[in-house]
């Protein structure tokens, strides 16, 4: 066990874990950040930056699926994330614009779902307007809402600002170290262990996306799903922040003064709806009819988690005897609802009062229709894990493209075989936890769980979830001499 014992060790550097770590540090708590990647690795650095506080229809979903209190507690939570990072933005002189923010239906079936988000919004306290000339965007719609200045930032900016903020608060942040277990002492120490070091802390709070300690099982309470980003150039004068409600679901787009546009759309659960190439070719379709001059430069993918209930989970975690916090589902809007976690739980940690919103939603109580869907991503992962092996029949090897990966069945058992640059590797494709069969991401070059969502580079490193050991490195069909790459 380590001498020095810290108040809280916060695991995890995207907006929940550094805004944790910045107001835990400006309250006078000794805090160190533990991170896998660099600062920014996670989804919040891989998102549009789009601080908004117009969430497509999440007041839509709110109102069919929990009580009016609870969507005014969501608006209002939403208000002081976004007030918080506005005011750091601010105050450490970080570059970002501001923008309108727009709802619009793409197609005549949307306008009903505009109405309807209209009203629940303004019922929940959000005023948006409803757009009374369709002249007023560049590109034709069947029904428009907006919500006046909002904010878009460079994603490495505002984490950068987060990041610098909470080491002058007195913040240590430890990067490219991956949290491997968690011995929880409640009213004790506990103590975090990477493959290199060991914490002691009297509070650990888990801001890694989902929780990587896995005791209320949110894995199956919220579904992972991803999203494809497509990012590029365009000559003609910027939109504003506009998200389309379409026939595949919702696109958002935001245009940064430089001529740089960003959309991303296409969300989908993790490990399905085929190749994230494809979808990021459709990605740019609904941006083209938006933008038609647009030049893509880039395209990647990134995961969230959508809870069963609309509101994500914040607090502490089931069974952790109240020494873990933790923080998930954010539905694909995390930035402010990231925010206002930080606040959230760094204000109990603090000893301090709570805001009402917190109150109000940690005693929220879930529709039926709302648990709906943790059992509907349940019994998608049942499925996924019996039908996962009943697609496969023992097959040879196909002949592998760079950046294509396959599973398959040899007599060693499901092979995922992957080919990268010009190395060929193999890993299991069976992970040991929850037995899930990964999925290729050609995108993210990765293998990804339809089960649990956790990923895997193509060494069977863990990437991101709750996976807690690699994939098993196996002998590479047609090399059996070269052992797979660990
Ligand atoms: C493509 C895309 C675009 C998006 N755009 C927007 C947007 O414009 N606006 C918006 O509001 N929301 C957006 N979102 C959603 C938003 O990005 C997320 O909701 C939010 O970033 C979640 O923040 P987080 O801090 O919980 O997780 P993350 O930012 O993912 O941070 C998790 C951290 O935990 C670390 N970690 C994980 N496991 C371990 C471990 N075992 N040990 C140590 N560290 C670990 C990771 O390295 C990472 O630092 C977008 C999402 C996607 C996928
Ligand atoms: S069930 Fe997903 S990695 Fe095991």
């Amino acid at each position: 066990m380590p001498s020095d014992v810290l108040d809280d060790v916060v695991v995890g550097a995207g907006v929940v874990g550094l805004t944790t770590a910045l107001l835990l540090a400006r309250g006078g708590h000794r805090v160190v950040v533990v991170t896998a990647e660099p600062v920014g690795g996670g989804s919040s650095g891989r998102s549009a930056g789009v601080v908004s506080q117009l969430h497509g229809t999440a007041y839509r979903r709110l109102q069919s699926e929990t009580a009016r209190k609870n969507a005014a507690a969501y608006r209002a939570m939403n208000a002081d994330g976004f007030a918080l990072l506005a005011e750091l933005l601010t105050s450490t002189g970080t570059a970002h614009e501001r923008h309108d923010a727009y709802l619009v239906a793409s197609r005549p079936d949307g306008a009903a779902r505009i109405d309807d988000e209209h009203l629940a919004a303004s019922r929940a306290g959000l005023r948006l307007e409803k757009l009374q000339r369709s002249s007023e965007l560049p590109f034709p719609h069947h029904g428009a809402l907006v919500l006046s200045d909002q904010i878009l930032v460079e994603p490495s900016r505002l984490l950068s600002a987060l990041a610098i903020a909470a080491t002058e608060a007195g913040v240590r942040i430890v990067e490219r170290e991956r949290v491997v277990d968690i011995r929880v002492r409640p009213h004790d120490v506990s103590v975090v262990e990477t493959g290199q070091n060991e914490y002691a802390a009297r509070h650990v709070v888990l801001a890694t996306g989902t929780p990587i300690l896995d005791r209320g099982l949110y894995a199956l309470k919220t579904a992972a799903f991803r999203m494809v980003a497509v990012t590029g150039t365009a000559s003609g004068p910027g939109l504003p922040i506009v998200t389309a409600i379409g026939s595949g679901g919702s696109t958002t787009v935001s245009s940064a003064g430089a001529g740089q546009v960003t959309a991303v759309g296409q969300a989908h659960a993790v490990g399905t709806g085929g190749s994230e190439l494809h979808q990021a070719d459709r990605v740019e379709e609904a941006l083209r009819r938006m933008v038609p001059d647009f030049e893509r430069t880039d395209a990647w993918s990134g995961q969230d988690y959508r809870p069963f209930n609309p509101i994500g989970f914040v607090g502490l975690l089931p069974r952790g005897g109240g020494a873990v916090s933790f923080a998930s589902g954010f539905d694909g809007w995390g930035l402010t609802q990231g925010a206002a976690a930080g606040i959230r739980i760094s204000r109990d940690l603090l000893g301090l009062e709570r805001p009402a919103w917190a109150t109000t939603i940690g005693r929220r109580f879930t529709r039926v229709r709302s648990q709906g869907v943790g059992l509907a991503a349940d019994v998608r992962a049942a499925s996924e894990l019996v039908s996962g092996f009943r697609r496969l029949a023992p097959t040879d090897l196909p002949l592998l493209r760079v950046g294509q990966g396959v599973v398959h069945r040899t007599d060693d058992g499901l092979v995922a075989t992957s080919l990268t640059g010009d190395v060929l590797r193999s890993v299991s494709a069976m992970c040991t936890r929850a037995g899930g069969v990964v999925v290729w991401n050609d995108l993210e070059t990765s293998w990804d769980c339809p089960v649990c969502g956790s990923r895997f580079d193509v060494d069977g490193s863990v990437l991101e979830g709750g996976a807690r050991g690699p994939l098993r490195a196996m002998p590479t069909p047609g090399a059996p001499e070269t052992p797979a790459r660990r």
